[in-house]
C-alpha cells in the first residue's frame, strides 16, 4: 500500500488525509470550491457556494523526453538548442560585460518560484521553484531534434540566426554540427514567396496527403527508438503560414479532413499534416506560431484520439506585456481606450511576415489578446464596446533579431483627464521565445502524467485534449470548444500553479494572508 517515502528529486511531501503517495503515483482527493451564481427576473443575484471532489493522480516517473521542432533550422530552433547544451555542460562563455553562465531566464517553470505555504514556527513564505511543485521533467535531459525544409546543420543555422555570442557558439558548435533536420513538408502557398530559397530539404509533393502523414509518424518513432526515449513532444516553431479556409467538407470535421488529406485537398497546410501525425502518433504537439493549424477538423480528431494539442502563438514579447499591463489598467478601474502597437523586426519571421498573408495571421492573434479583460468589466465599458486597437509589423533587415516593439496605451482617468503609457521594448526576439518553447514541453509532458476522476467514476481519464493549461505561453490560447479564452496574463498564472497545487492535494494560494492580519 502507500508508501510515503520522498523520492529523491522531490522537494516536498504533503502531509494530509487526502494525498497518498504509492511508488509509481501521488492520489489526491481534492475539493475544488466554486461559486454558483444566478439572476433573477430583477436583476439581482444569487451566489451560492458549491463544492466538488475531485481525485487527481500524478504519474511520479518522470520519463525521458525527445522534443521534436518543426523549423529546427529556424532563429527559436537552434537558440533554444544550443541553450539546452549549455545548460546541460554547465558552460560559461567570455563577453564584452563579463562571464557569463547559461541559465534559462525567462522560463516561468525553470526561472520562477511559488509561495508553498508558510512556516510553521515562524510564519515565514516558503517558496519553492515551480519546477519543483510536480515530478517534471528537467530541460537538461530533453534530447532535441525535428525537422526543417532548409538543411543545413543546427551549429550553421545558429551562425544565420545571429542570436548567440561567437564564444557561445564555439564551445557548442561541434556538437551541434552533427545535428541535421529531418527533411519537411513544403507546400509553398501557405508561406511567404520569400522563403523558397531556403526550401531545399523537402519531402517530395506540394499538398497534402497520407503519405506525408505517415513519413512524420515513422520519424516520430524512429527518433523514439533511437534516442531510447520514453515520451516526444513536438512543437511547431516554423514559420508563420497564411490561414486555411474552413470548408465544409473539407477540415470540418476529423472524418472530412483525413479524406481531404488522403485526396490531396489544397487548403491543408503543413502544419495541419504534423498535428494531424501526432494526434494519430498519441503525440503532444503544440503551434507556437499563429496561423490556425488546429482546424475544427484537427480538434475533433484530436478529441477523438485522447491525444493531447495546444496552441497558439508563442506570448514572448509586445503582447505579454500586453496582458499584464492591461489587466493591470482595467483592473485598477482605468478605462483604456486605445492600444497601438508597432513592431520591427529584421529576422526571417520579419522577412516572412512581411508578406501580407502570413501578417494577416498574425494581426488575427495579437488583436484579441485584450477581449476578455475588457467583456469582464462591464463599469467602464458597455457591451460590445472594444478600445481601439491596432498592430502594425515592418521588415527591418538591420535590426536582426532585436526586435522592436512600440506601443501607445491611451487611456480615460478620473473626471475627464487622460493617461497616456509609452512602452519601447527591445529584446532578442528569439531569446524570450526559446524559454517558453521548454515551458509549453515541460507543462504539456507533465499533463500527460496527470489524471483525473470524479468520486463516483470507476476509471481515471486525462484532461481534455486541448491543453488550455498552457494558455500562459500563448498569445492567442486554443481553448476546449465552447470554452472561454482567458487572456489576462495573472489569471494565466494562477490556473497553472492552482492546477499544479491541486494535483498534490493544495489548495489555491489566496493571497489573503490572514496570519499576518488577525491575531
Ligand atoms: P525563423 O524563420 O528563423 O524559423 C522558422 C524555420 O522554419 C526556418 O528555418 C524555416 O526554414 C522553417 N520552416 C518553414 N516551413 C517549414 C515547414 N513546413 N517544415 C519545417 N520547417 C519549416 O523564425 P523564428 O524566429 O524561429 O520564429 C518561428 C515561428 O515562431 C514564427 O512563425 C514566428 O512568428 C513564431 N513566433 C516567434 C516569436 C519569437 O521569436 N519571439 C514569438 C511568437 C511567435
Amino acid at each position: 500500500t502507500a508508501d510515503s517515502a520522498q523520492s529523491p528529486k522531490e522537494l516536498f511531501t504533503v502531509n494530509s488525509p487526502n494525498v497518498v503517495y504509492t511508488d509509481d503515483h501521488i492520489k489526491s482527493k481534492y475539493i475544488y470550491r466554486t461559486t454558483a451564481v444566478s439572476k433573477s427576473a430583477d436583476g439581482k443575484f444569487t451566489a451560492t457556494p458549491k463544492e466538488t471532489t475531485y481525485d487527481f493522480q500524478v504519474d511520479r516517473k518522470v520519463p525521458k523526453v525527445g522534443m521534436m521542432l518543426v523549423g529546427w533550422g529556424g532563429n527559436n530552433g537552434s537558440t533554444v538548442t544550443a541553450g539546452i547544451i549549455a545548460n546541460r555542460r554547465g558552460l560559461v562563455w567570455d563577453t564584452k560585460e563579463g562571464r557569463q553562465a547559461a541559465n534559462y531566464y525567462g522560463s516561468v517553470i525553470m526561472g520562477s518560484t511559488i509561495k508553498l505555504g508558510t512556516d510553521a514556527e515562524t510564519n515565514e513564505e516558503i517558496n519553492i521553484p515551480f519546477h519543483d511543485v510536480l515530478p517534471m521533467v528537467h530541460p537538461n535531459d530533453i534530447v532535441v531534434g525535428g525537422w526543417d525544409i532548409s538543411s543545413m546543420n543546427i551549429a550553421a543555422s545558429m551562425d544565420r540566426a545571429q542570436v548567440l555570442e561567437p564564444t557561445l557558439k564555439a564551445l557548442v558548435y561541434k556538437e551541434m554540427s552533427l545535428m541535421k533536420p529531418l527533411p519537411s513538408i513544403y507546400y509553398p502557398d501557405f508561406i511567404a514567396a520569400n522563403q523558397e530559397d531556403r526550401a531545399d530539404n523537402v519531402l517530395p509533393g506540394s499538398k497534402a496527403s497520407m503519405a506525408h502523414v505517415e513519413q512524420i509518424r515513422t520519424d516520430i518513432r524512429t527518433f523514439k527508438a533511437e534516442n531510447k526515449l520514453d515520451k516526444v513532444i513536438v512543437l511547431w516553431t516554423a514559420n508563420t503560414e497564411r490561414y486555411a479556409d474552413i470548408i465544409p467538407g473539407v477540415n470540418d470535421t476529423a472524418d472530412n479532413l483525413m479524406k481531404a488529406i488522403e485526396q490531396g485537398h489544397e487548403e491543408v497546410s503543413p502544419s495541419t499534416v504534423f498535428s494531424v501525425a501526432c494526434i494519430l502518433e498519441k503525440t503532444a504537439f503544440i503551434n507556437g506560431s499563429p496561423q490556425n493549424t488546429f482546424v475544427p477538423g484537427a480538434i475533433q480528431l484530436a478529441e477523438k484520439h485522447d491525444s493531447f494539442i495546444g496552441g497558439d502563438d508563442f506570448k514572448s514579447g509586445q503582447t505579454k506585456m500586453k496582458s499584464a499591463l492591461v489587466d493591470f489598467l482595467i483592473n485598477a478601474g482605468i478605462k483604456l481606450t486605445s492600444i497601438a502597437s508597432y513592431n520591427h523586426l529584421g529576422n526571417n519571421d520579419g522577412k516572412n511576415l512581411s508578406s501580407q498573408k502570413q501578417f494577416r495571421s498574425k494581426e488575427i492573434s495579437k488583436s484579441n489578446v485584450v477581449d476578455d479583460m475588457v467583456a469582464a468589466n462591464s463599469v467602464l465599458y458597455a457591451k460590445d464596446e472594444h478600445p481601439d486597437h491596432t498592430v502594425v509589423i515592418k521588415y527591418m533587415p538591420a535590426v536582426g533579431d532585436n526586435k522592436r516593439a512600440l506601443d501607445e496605451y491611451y487611456a480615460q482617468i478620473f473626471m475627464g483627464g487622460h493617461q497616456t503609457i509609452s512602452i519601447f521594448n527591445v529584446c532578442e526576439d528569439s531569446l524570450l521565445a526559446s524559454p517558453l518553447i521548454i515551458d509549453l514541453v515541460l507543462v504539456a509532458e507533465m499533463m500527460t502524467r496527470i489524471q483525473w476522476k470524479t468520486e463516483s467514476a470507476a476509471e481515471y481519464k486525462g484532461f481534455h485534449s486541448v491543453l488550455s493549461i498552457l494558455s500562459y505561453m500563448l498569445k492567442a490560447p486554443l481553448t476546449p470548444p465552447g470554452t472561454p479564452v482567458v487572456n489576462a496574463l495573472a489569471k494565466q498564472r494562477s490556473a497553472l500553479t492552482n492546477i499544479f497545487r491541486a494535483c498534490v492535494g493544495l489548495q489555491p494560494e489566496s493571497d489573503m494572508t490572514l496570519e499576518h492580519k488577525l491575531f
